[in-house]
């Protein structure tokens, strides 16, 4: 039993993301891990959004006096520490008791934003009182009127910003999932008889307040009503298919603080996003989980950024292991980065411990990248540093 329980030493141990994945695959039942780490269809995106990072050659400089360093840099007027932000994943209370609340004062104590996502399973309020810089997603469902109960509340909570997800009119082909469930949240045998072999998870998650309920659906699915089952049944109906640039409309009328949409891969819809008052764009194809084969987002980072300009908030998302891809990104033009499973593999290993040792590993990573670069400061990274930008 004690197996399952990582104490913080263990978590040290732990040299890379990769180390606390494999953490996490021992405490997680598979349903979880194959929930947290499955793409759509082939898992080309999937595997594409790695590739991209990995295709890139660094061309450093050397002989500079690297001593001073910083990862700092602003975000709508104010320092963040390292140019990461947590992405939102729905349903973190799957991989840790309060997944959310653990995750979001680990990007506290990063000093990153935190990005909650709607299908979240701790209220945005608790989250508010964490004091962490909150930026609220959100899916836009059929009824539009019971949404504004969830913006008002966002606004009331004080989050900076509303991110709105773009890429999911319809739901993606996740098999995995499907293969998991014989009907919503209801397991199969294999899992069934997987899940007794992970006491450390039951006990972490079902015994305190068994399947983990929704918290944010605000009146389409009141706290009492928002069990996994019927809100997993619920998501798969009220996804909108008629979502248009209308929609974007009616939001930046209603929404005063910042609006950001998150699953832009054209330039196009970058142009007429920044037109209609859009704040920031997360250039996104959802970590592989909806269009297979779209392109991954550090393919289309150059192209949407020439046609941007360079003061509007670009945030690459997708594909995220080393903190050496964070340099990547800011070299190809990104202004911050997101971490989605990456933060999640920790949080899945050792709760908030473990999300806070993902993101220290993040960051150290990202630091000695920059020093071996022969660079001091983010705004020093551009094209010049990387061999393939050179060839382009
Ligand atoms: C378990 C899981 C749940 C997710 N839930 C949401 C969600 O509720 N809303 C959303 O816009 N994106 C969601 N995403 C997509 C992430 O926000 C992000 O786009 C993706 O994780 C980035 O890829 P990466 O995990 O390789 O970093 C989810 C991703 C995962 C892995």
């Amino acid at each position: 039993m004690l197996r399952y329980f990582y104490t913080g030493r263990d978590l040290n141990k732990a040299q890379n993301l990769a180390d606390l994945k494999a953490r996490a695959a021992k405490k997680l039942p598979n349903f979880c891990m194959e929930y947290l780490e499955g793409g759509s269809d082939d898992e080309i995106t999937l595997q594409r959004n790695r590739q991209a990072y990995q295709e890139i050659t660094f061309r450093p400089r050397t002989l500079v006096d690297i001593t001073q360093r910083s990862l700092s840099t602003e975000v709508y007027g104010q320092e963040i520490q390292q140019p990461l932000v947590i992405a939102p994943t729905g349903f973190n209370g799957l991989l840790s008791h309060e997944g959310d609340l653990k995750l979001a004062l680990a990007a506290k104590k990063a000093g990153i934003p935190f990005i909650q996502s709607m299908v979240s399973t701790v209220s945005l309020e608790r989250i508010a009182e964490t004091g962490v810089r909150h930026w609220m997603h959100l899916y836009l469902f059929k009824n539009r009127d019971n949404l504004k109960g969830i913006i008002e509340r966002a606004e009331k909570a004080g989050c900076e910003a509303l991110v709105l997800t773009t890429d999911t009119s319809i739901i993606g082909n996740r098999e995995w999932d499907k293969r998991n469930y014989r009907a919503p949240m209801k397991l199969n045998l294999r899992n069934l008889v997987h899940l007794a072999t992970r006491p450390g998870w039951i006990w972490d998650i079902l015994v305190p307040q068994g399947m983990p309920k929704f918290c944010n659906l605000g009146d389409f699915l009141p706290p009492e009503k928002a069990s996994a089952k019927n809100a997993a049944s619920f998501l798969t109906q009220e996804m909108d298919p008629s979502l248009n640039w209308e929609d974007i409309r009616w939001l930046r009328q209603v929404w005063p603080g910042k609006l950001i949409l998150k699953g832009i891969l054209a330039s196009e819809d970058a142009l007429q996003a920044k037109a209609l008052g859009v704040d920031g764009l997360i250039i996104s194809n959802h970590g592989g989980r909806q269009l297979d084969s779209a392109p991954s987002p550090l393919d289309v980072l150059p192209e949407i950024r020439q046609a941007v300009g360079q003061d509007f908030l670009l945030v690459v998302d997708g594909g995220l292991r080393r903190g050496s891809d964070i340099i990547k990104a800011r070299c190809l033009g990104a202004d911050l980065v997101t971490s989605g499973r990456a933060a999640l593999y920790g949080l899945a290993a050792g709760g908030q411990k473990g999300a806070e040792r993902a993101l220290e590993i993040l960051y150290s990573e990202a630091d000695r990248t920059l020093a071996l670069l022969g660079c001091t400061q983010l705004n020093q990274l551009s094209k010049d540093y990387l061999l393939l930008g050179r060839n382009h």
